[in-house]
């Protein structure tokens, strides 16, 4: 691990995602989530970083997905959508596996509406990122493979 090219990172949508485009654009843009996906994958073959992307609308699904994900993933980069607000077992899930997780969200979370400034899950994430759009993905997965070469900054 460490060079350029070696880190897999897993990316994860949560429920609704699968919508954007023709979900709320005046709150999450035109971009449909196949447009995002291509960002990513772009942003990974330009970075040399191993991707692969997921989305469901099943918490459980996520649960899975997230403890398959040891050994497999040195890093996540999630944007739970509505889970965010909810969801014990997510921030469990991240917990019990330890994967260096970046938190991010399409939207400004704490410019909305107050049941959506609380998220279970920042408090086990390397860090949150919420409110550049589609960008906030790849802001994120900067964020964690800087964090993977890095290490933490104090
Ligand atoms: C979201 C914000 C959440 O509050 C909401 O439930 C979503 C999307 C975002 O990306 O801005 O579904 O995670």
């Amino acid at each position: 691990m460490g060079g350029k090219g070696t880190w897999r990172v897993l990316v994860l949508h949560g429920p609704n995602l699968n919508l954007l485009g023709i979900r709320e654009p005046q709150v999450y843009g035109s971009a449909s989530l196949d447009d995002i996906n291509k960002k990513i994958l772009q942003w990974a073959k330009r970075e040399g970083v191993q991707v692969e992307v997921r989305q469901s609308n099943s918490e459980g699904e996520l649960i899975t997905l997230i403890q398959e994900a040891i050994g497999r993933y040195q890093g996540i980069v999630i944007n739970p959508a509505a889970f965010t607000h909810t969801s014990i077992a997510l921030r469990d899930a991240i917990a019990s596996t330890g994967i260096p997780t970046v938190e991010v969200h399409l939207s400004n979370i704490y410019k909305r509406e107050s049941f959506r400034h609380q998220s279970y899950l920042a408090p086990v994430a390397v860090g949150q990122i919420s409110g550049f759009g589609a960008n906030s993905y790849l802001l994120g997965l900067q964020a964690i493979v800087e964090h993977l070469r890095i290490g933490p900054h104090t």
